[in-house]
């Protein structure tokens, strides 16, 4: 009955969507190295085999991605323990000039996706499982130039909120992380618009290496100052 907390991450089974990005690499990297078995998730196969782990292509705007890319993870781990979502894009420019399709690609990946997933999570992760998703510092102080994608991240980071109290009777940890700029080339390939000046931020590493001890510290929730301070 009692299982090993999912904080020992060595064999918890665990899926990354995003698992090719930025910052979804380097956490996979990292969960590897504590002996978790992996499965990840994103639309570019190619750039996921360098992770060794089982490979599930899917497109997080297809309103049935969450489900079957869970049930899948689930089948060939045989059951899972964790969820990352890593997953999401940027857009810059004043909100008059924003674009219908780029609005609903904010909303879908960054909101709807996650939203999906953690859902889903709920009825698919093991007892003591958790589910995590990077919402973003834009969430908690929202910027001129990226209005639509800080509305998607204070909108999932409010959700998490809020189904992290309905888990409170439930062994499931909702995980919200919202990080400072980070050096992930994210702002160079934004779905539109062209990044303002933005200072040097922190290295990928230094983010995921936060992010996965909230993992195995029992976190719940990890605000922006605590990217910057060490630990
Ligand atoms: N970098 C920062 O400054 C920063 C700061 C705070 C929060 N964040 C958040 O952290 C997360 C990761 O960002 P990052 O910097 O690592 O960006 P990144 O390097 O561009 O990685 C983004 C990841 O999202 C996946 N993705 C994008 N659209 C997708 C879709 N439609 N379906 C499935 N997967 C999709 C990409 O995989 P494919 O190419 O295979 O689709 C890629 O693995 C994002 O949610 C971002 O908002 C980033």
């Amino acid at each position: 009955m009692d299982r090993e907390p999912v904080s020992e991450l060595n064999n918890a089974r665990i899926l990354v969507f995003g698992a090719s990005g930025g910052l979804g690499a380097p956490i996979t990297t990292k969960l590897a190295r504590a002996g978790a078995r992996l499965a990840v998730s994103g639309r570019n196969t190619d750039a996921l085999t360098a992770t060794g782990a089982h490979i599930i292509a899917a497109d997080l705007r297809h309103v049935d991605s969450a489900r079957t890319v869970l049930a899948e993870a689930a089948d060939k781990l045989g059951g899972l323990d964790g969820i990352v979502i890593a997953a999401g894009v940027v857009a810059f420019g004043p909100a008059a000039e924003l674009d219908d399709d780029v609005v609903d690609d904010l909303l879908i990946v960054n909101y709807l996706a996650p939203l999906r997933i953690i859902r889903e999570a709920l009825t698919v992760l093991e007892p003591a499982g958790f589910v995590l998703n990077i919402s973003a510092v834009v969430a908690d102080q929202p910027v001129a130039g990226m209005s639509a994608y800080s509305a998607s991240k204070a909108a999932i980071s409010a959700f998490v909120a809020s189904v992290r109290i309905e888990a409170r009777r439930s062994t499931i940890r909702v995980i919200d992380v919202r990080p400072p700029h980070t050096e992930t080339g994210l702002a160079t390939h934004a779905i539109a618009g062209n990044a303002p000046h933005l200072p040097t931020g922190l290295t990928p590493d230094q983010v995921a290496e936060r992010i996965v001890a909230a993992i195995v510290n029992d976190e719940t929730d990890v605000p922006p100052p605590e990217f910057t301070t060490s630990s």
